[in-house]
């Protein structure tokens, strides 16, 4: 069996994923200790995982530095990386949506600017719209462009709707669901597509509370 290399965000999704898939056959237990190590080698040496950052998962995986990967379908529509995705793991669920101060209305007579960390999936929502958008593109707490007038919305990530809320802002508009997908690399798929699949098919066993 050949070795697979799986590309695993960092943090709490990455968390849970793991969970899933050392219950799938794949533990690898110096992964809970804590330390700086960002690559670890199952003690069967069926799976080497990587740390990276959850933006990052599509890139490793998609140049083949990673077999396969655990990405936010946030990540796949805004990259739009050319990899096959193979499962919804349904975990890491939340909305794409479009929010901005309570009662806003969009007054369009004037170019709307739009705050987000997702501009490609910003620009695709507002063309499909013919809505003229000037895109600001910022690395984190977007919720705070529109309180501070630096734009008019936001395009972003709502799970509980906490943030929004503490922010004196509302849901505009919803863009997509999002969840983890498991994806894999096109190449890898085909040279090894044995261990590939029965991964998926294991960690689909495991999302259902099925034994390995
Ligand atoms: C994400 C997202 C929202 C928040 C939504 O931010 O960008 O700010 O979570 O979650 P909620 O609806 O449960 O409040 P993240 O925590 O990734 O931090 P960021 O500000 O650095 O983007």
């Amino acid at each position: 069996m050949r070795m697979m290399n799986i590309a695993l965000p960092k943090g709490r999704l990455g968390d849970k994923a793991y969970a899933v898939l050392a219950r799938a056959g794949y533990a690898c237990p110096a992964i809970g200790e804590d330390s700086r190590q960002l690559t670890f080698v199952s003690p069967d040496r069926s799976v080497r995982y990587f740390l990276v950052k959850p933006a990052d998962v599509a890139i490793y995986v998609e140049r083949g530095a990673a077999d396969v990967g655990i990405a936010g379908k946030d990540i796949l529509l805004e990259y739009a990386p050319d990899v096959y995705e193979l499962l919804d793991l349904g975990m890491g669920r939340c909305r794409m949506c479009v929010a901005g101060p309570k009662g806003f209305a969009d007054d369009h007579a004037r170019t709307l600017r739009v705050a987000t960390k997702f501009p490609h999936i910003a620009a695709r929502h507002y063309s499909a719209r013919s809505r003229e958008i000037e895109l600001i593109h910022l690395n984190g707490s977007i919720e705070l462009a529109p309180i501070v007038g630096l734009s008019d919305v936001i395009v972003d990530i709502v799970e509980t709707g906490a943030t929004l809320r503490e922010n004196g802002l509302d849901v505009l508009e919803e863009i997509v669901p999002i969840s983890a997908r498991l994806i894999a690399n096109k190449t890898a798929f085909k040279f090894k597509r044995e261990e590939i699949r029965t991964l998926a098919e294991r960690t689909q066993r495991s999302l259902a509370g099925k034994p390995a």
